[in-house]
């Protein structure tokens, strides 16, 4: 467990008798990008919200860096490093592109509100990082020359990575990312998919990356696991996994629209 970013012990949540996520168990390695993938229904997304705070578990323990988390709120694991995306989009339509990107990076930054106020040097100092750092990302994701607009005149494929740009603002130690790809037609698809390795690669990031369609993360993940039915159905190296028999029967006859 030694260079663990994040941990996760016995994890169950209940939700009214059912076993959204039963006994989950996940270790993740500094930069590694672990694919979750699984039929509709599976509790990838839930998951998520156990990790990021947004339920508490019923049982077992969450650790960031060997920090204990599952006792915390969502905001105070965004400052201990997790940033995340949703399934759905939740920008800020009539916000400009790069305060979009800010106004996540102001939510991580260490100056009180007595700095704030006065503008003191500390103020100017760190809102200058935060700019830079947002334009930084901006770039990335080949948003920059759109940063004066408002988030909501994007186009679909751009809002999505706009969400992730904001994710990265924070300078998360773990990014999840819950299905990014969405909505997105194949050729947004791939070049999301090349994007999201590149980040990894130049930020030394960890990735966690929710996906339904089990072939768009093959290429970029360096390991994956299954969940069926909120358990783990397999895991391990992606080739292997996908030609698993166990799992090419959860996906053929599996959840509601998998
Ligand atoms: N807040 C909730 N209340 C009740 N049931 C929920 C709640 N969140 C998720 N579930 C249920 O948990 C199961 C897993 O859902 P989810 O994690 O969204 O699956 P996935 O993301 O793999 O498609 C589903 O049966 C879903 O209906
Ligand atoms: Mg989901």
């Amino acid at each position: 467990m030694m260079n663990s970013v994040l941990e996760c012990k016995n994890v169950s949540i209940e939700f009214g008798g059912l076993k959204a996520v039963n006994n989950f168990n996940l270790t993740i390695e500094k930069g590694e990008l672990l694919g979750l993938i699984g039929p509709n229904g599976a509790g990838k997304t839930t998951v998520f919200n156990l990790i990021s705070g947004v339920y508490n578990p019923t049982e077992g323990e969450i650790f960031l860096n060997e920090q204990k988390i599952s006792n915390k709120s969502t905001s105070q694991i965004v400052k201990l490093g997790i940033a995340r995306t949703f399934q759905n989009i939740r920008l800020f339509n009539k916000m400009t592109v790069l305060e979009n990107v800010k106004v996540a990076a102001n939510d991580s930054m260490s100056y009180g509100i007595f700095t704030g106020m006065f503008r003191l040097p500390k103020y100017w100092k760190e809102e200058n990082e935060v700019n830079d750092r947002a334009i930084e990302m901006l770039k990335i994701f080949d948003l920059d020359k759109f940063w004066f607009m408002p988030a909501e005149s994007l186009s679909y494929g751009q809002q999505r990575k706009l969400e992730i740009a904001r994710a990265m603002a924070t300078k998360p130690s773990l990014l999840l990312l819950d299905e990014p790809a969405a909505g997105m037609n194949p050729k947004e698809t791939e070049e999301l998919m090349n994007t999201i390795a590149l980040i990894r690669e130049k930020f030394n990031i960890t990735i966690l990356l929710i996906e339904h369609d089990m072939k768009l993360v093959l290429g970029i993940s360096s390991r994956l696991m299954v969940l069926n039915y909120g358990q783990i159905l397999a895991e391990g190296n992606p080739k292997e996994v996908i030609n698993n028999p166990e799992v090419i029967k959860a996906y053929l006859g599996g959840g509601p629209s998998a």
